[in-house]
């Protein structure tokens, strides 16, 4: 029996709640194709830093540092709002990424024939939409120095410094490149080379890359141009490519494609073990304790664990066609109800989607 050992990181608010019913999913294939994951939890977020004074301690890095993959809830609530910066929960998320290394964020954004209804844009701008976004992760505006607040000519002065490395430039890019050949060899980069400097390094470093991937179309659009045609007519992509702040920006914009951040995973992959794969949303601490969150995005979380970390392409696609089954059934929680639904809870909803991989 091959045992894969996962470090479990269910962070704060609802994070658990959502984690355990991914948990249960797993349980359902290694119960389905003999395998054994082992599971270690470990504290991160708000609820590390109530423990331990800091939100990302150094016992939670070792054991996701001797993983094979780490599967995360969600960090943060609103208690921790007047928390100095370098304490506050979304700290632990960018310490992880730069520790961990995890270049590499995977967010795709699909949507569901059932859900169409619930974007806020028409249905039929977004029926058949399948983007997969590519954003760097442990560069750009989010880590360059110098940066910080300081006193100049007299007055307060802000800074910080958007930057990127040819190398991390090029990691990234083939990726991409990789990414959109197992795809449908349609690749767009996003930057602002018009504007910035680091953008012009971005698409020279981007074509070079290209080079390698003939089969690939390759186009380059400038940022605020992406946001706008992500909306108007989201079919047009296959893969996007972007640095790690536009990334943050267009993918949120991206969920909306959705109509429920509710329904999308994500994977932060590195060039070693492990990488960590996560919801894309946040903690809902209003919501925690009542059974009400949609569990899909962190269930396709552990789908896309199977797939990237683990090489287990059948068991990915039992998961997404229980899912897709499940929905199909009429079944839904809250944030994807639409009338007539089967309104479930979060753990009806993994026992629903459960019971169709074992089905
Ligand atoms: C995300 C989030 C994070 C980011 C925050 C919470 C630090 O918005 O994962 O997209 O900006 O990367
Ligand atoms: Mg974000």
């Amino acid at each position: 029996m091959t045992t894969y050992n996962i470090a479990l990181l269910a962070g704060d608010g609802t994070g658990k709640e959502v984690t355990d019913e991914a948990v249960k999913i797993l349980k359902a294939i290694e119960q389905k194709y003999g395998y054994e994951f082992n599971f270690e939890r470990a504290l991160i977020g708000g609820c590390a830093y109530d423990e331990f004074k800091t939100p990302l301690p150094q016992t939670t890095l070792d054991i996701a540092k001797k993983s094979d993959a780490v599967l995360l809830g969600a960090v943060g609530d609103w208690k921790y709002d007047n928390l100095p910066p370098e304490v506050r929960p979304e700290r632990a998320l960018l310490g992880i990424r730069k520790e961990l290394n995890l270049f590499a964020n995977l967010r795709p954004a699909v949507v569901y024939p059932e859900l169409t209804s619930l974007s806020p844009l028409k249905e039929e701008v977004v029926s058949g939409t399948d983007i997969m976004i590519i954003r760097e992760l442990t560069g750009d505006v989010y880590f360059g120095t110098p940066k910080g607040i300081e006193e100049k000519n007299g007055e307060k002065f802000g800074f910080n410094n958007m930057c990127y490395f040819e190398s991390e430039i090029k990691r990234i890019a083939h990726i991409a490149f990789q990414t959109a050949m197992q795809r449908n060899k349609k690749l767009c980069s996003v930057d602002k080379a018009n504007v910035l400097d680091v953008s012009r390094l971005w698409r020279e470093t981007v074509i070079c890359v290209s080079k390698d991937y003939p089969e690939v179309e390759l186009t380059h659009m400038y940022v605020d141009n992406a946001a706008m045609q992500i909306i108007r007519n989201p079919k047009q992509f296959d893969v996007i490519l972007t640095g790690n702040i536009f990334g943050d920006i267009l993918s949120d914009e991206a969920s909306m494609l959705a109509g429920s951040l509710g329904m999308l995973p994500s994977a932060s992959l590195s060039d070693k073990i492990p990488s960590m794969y996560e919801p894309i949303h946040g903690s809902a601490p209003d919501l925690k304790g009542q059974n009400v969150v949609n569990p899909i995005a962190t269930i396709l979380s552990a789908a896309m664990m199977l797939k990237y970390s683990f090489k287990m392409n059948d068991e990915y696609n039992d998961i997404e066609n229980a899912v897709r089954k499940t929905l199909k059934s009429g079944y839904r929680t809250k944030d994807i109800a639409q009338e007539g639904a089967k309104i479930t809870g979060t753990s009806q909803m993994g026992d629903l989607i459960k019971e169709n991989i074992l089905k």
